[in-house]
């Protein structure tokens, strides 16, 4: 079946979809995104996604082109002409094309790019990495110092997780300062004594959707939060450990640099954390 996408209002077989080789997308990596994961065939935390997304264009003084309600019919057509029952859903909005190559920004009136793209993946909450964990390697974090904002200057996690394959790992978490901000394309967690243990909000980490609603759902459940910087070797001596993401829900990380945390298998805190999520989403999956 070939793929419909959405690209600057219209649905589009995906061999048909194009965008302009002057796209600051393209260009400059001037461009924010966002992944919304489907289960049931719904979205998981739309407004949440959405309302970052508002956030990344205005830190970046990007015209946003698509209200919100329009935003949620694009994705829903989407799920529907692609028959995503479980999967992602890939938004990206540029600066749009201008006339030509210049690092000053275009004239207000140049019109954003939009595109949109499912990726179907069926048993994505039933990955088999959930059940036996995933392993880490730690990496020195030279992203730029604004990762609050979701933009598409994803090279270097590109190459964190090659650091990390042919480290025969799955993932790297990043470090500065001595301290853990987060993986590449998840928010990091340590649990030491009953507690979960994960980076305080800043500029230095994305402010993660799932990490909000799992943070929520802890509290929620009575489980002691502590939102504060961690180093690899308290990660090493955790009772356990795990990352949070839109695709990946809640993941099991069962080694960091080559040591086994706790028992090297997913601890009881991260695999009640991934049911709870998964079930609470789920109820309210739209
Ligand atoms: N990545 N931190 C980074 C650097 C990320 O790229 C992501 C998400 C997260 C988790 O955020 P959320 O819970 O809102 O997905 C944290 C997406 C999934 C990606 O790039 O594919």
């Amino acid at each position: 079946m070939t793929r419909t996408v959405y690209v600057n209002g219209k649905y589009l077989p995906e061999n048909e979809a194009t965008v302009s080789i002057f796209d600051r997308g393209f260009l400059f990596a001037d461009g924010i995104y966002e992944v919304t994961s489907v289960l049931d065939g719904k979205l998981i935390d739309f407004d949440g996604h959405a309302r970052r997304l508002a956030r990344s264009l205005g830190e970046l003084g990007m015209r946003n082109p698509i209200e919100t309600e329009d935003l949620l019919d694009v994705h829903r057509e989407l799920v529907r002409a692609n028959d995503i029952v479980e999967g992602l859903i890939y938004l990206q909005i540029t600066r749009g094309a201008a006339a030509d190559r210049d690092f000053a920004y275009p004239s207000e009136d140049t019109p954003p790019t939009i595109v949109l793209f499912t990726q179907n993946k069926p048993g994505l909450a039933d990955s088999p990495m959930a059940k036996v964990g995933i392993k880490v390697i730690s990496i020195e974090d030279q992203r730029w110092a604004r990762r609050d904002i979701k933009t598409v200057q994803l090279l270097y996690p590109s190459m964190g997780k090659m650091m990390a394959k042919a480290a025969g790992c799955d993932d790297a978490w990043m470090v500065e300062d001595g301290a853990v901000t987060e993986g590449t394309s998840n928010n990091a967690y340590i649990v030491k004594g009953g507690k979960i243990i994960t980076r305080h909000l800043s500029n230095d980490i994305l402010h993660g959707i799932t990490r909000a609603a799992v943070l929520r759902f802890a509290r929620e459940a009575q489980m002691d939060v502590e939102e504060r910087a961690f180093t690899v070797a308290e990660a090493q001596e955790a009772d356990e450990a795990f990352f949070t993401s839109a695709s990946a829900f809640v993941m099991p990380v069962v080694e960091l640099d080559g040591a086994a945390i706790g028992t090297g298998t997913p601890g009881p805190v991260a695999t009640r954390l991934r049911e709870i999520y998964l079930d609470e989403s789920r109820k309210v999956a739209i």
